[in-house]
């Protein structure tokens, strides 16, 4: 794969950070974005080619300050991997429903995505060889219990992306859409169902690396989960069955 510049938000912890040793590791200069250093203090005692420019994704009065930041190091961006997000559950059980919860869910991987493009657009522009990635979710690919907000917001990174591949075409930056299953990260540590052929979060950041040099529309992965959540959509009802919570004598 080429080397040059690439810009990961979400870098200080999971599969961002993972992503961030895999193109340091690879001979990339990285800039790592997130609220907090994090995991990335360690980093950059090792690697001098890490620079770490804070943004919190879902503040969009922080775009101009962000990319002016950028611009401070690099004039241009080779890759830009948005892969910043948050989760939560939406309990139904609860006699009052956080509903506000779609707005906390929505500010950061959705919004919080389109004002990541906002920043960099100008950067990657400026490339010879141009690749803009965000990261939605398997989840899009079939309905989950308690994913009413964390699965809404990744079905619209899915499409805001494939749309903006289209309109980015004339600029030649092509757009990739990651949809990774279950990878093992402070994010999914914290449920408690059972996940399916969970991963490392340095070997999703390894498929990742790998599958981005053909830059491809879109990479879901592991295929076993693929295979699993296709059988999800095509048989509904018995999906239905399945993962629906159960009727609780209580309620
Ligand atoms: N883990 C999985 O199984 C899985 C599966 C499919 C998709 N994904 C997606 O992969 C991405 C990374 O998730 P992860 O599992 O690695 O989670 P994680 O370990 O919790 O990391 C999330 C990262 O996002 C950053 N972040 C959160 N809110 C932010 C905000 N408002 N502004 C800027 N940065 C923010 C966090 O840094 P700060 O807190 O320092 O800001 C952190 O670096 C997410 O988009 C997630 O939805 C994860």
């Amino acid at each position: 794969m080429d080397k040059g510049i690439v810009w990961i938000t979400g870098a200080s912890s999971g599969i961002g950070l993972a992503l961030t040793k895999q193109y340091l590791d690879a001979g990339w200069q990285v800039i790592a974005s997130a609220r907090t250093k994090g995991e990335l203090v360690s980093l950059s005692e090792t690697y001098e080619s890490l620079t770490f420019v804070p943004f919190d994704i879902s503040d969009d009065s922080q775009v101009h300050a962000v990319r002016e930041a950028l611009l401070s190091h690099t004039a241009h961006l080779d890759c830009v991997i948005l892969n910043a997000g948050t989760c939560e559950y939406l309990d139904m059980t609860d006699t009052d429903p956080d509903w506000k919860m779609m707005d906390r869910i929505m500010s950061v991987n959705f919004f919080g995505l389109v004002n990541s493009v906002d920043v960099c657009l100008p950067l990657l522009k400026q490339s010879s060889r141009p690749h803009l990635v965000g990261v939605s979710s398997q989840a899009v690919q079939a309905a989950f219990p308690q994913a009413e907000a964390y699965g809404a917001s990744k079905a619209a990174v899915r499409y805001f992306l494939s749309s903006l591949r289209m309109d980015l075409k004339q600029f030649n930056i092509d757009v990739t859409c990651l949809l990774p299953g279950f990878v093992d990260t402070p994010l999914t540590q914290k449920n408690t169902f059972s996940m399916p052929f969970l991963m490392s979060s340095d070997d999703a950041a390894k498929r990742m690396f790998t599958a981005l040099a053909s830059r491809p529309f879109e990479f879901a992965f592991p295929k076993r989960l693929s295979a699993m959540l296709w059988a999800g959509r095509h048989f509904p009802k018995l999906w239905l069955s399945m993962l629906a919570p159960k009727k609780n004598s209580n309620q």
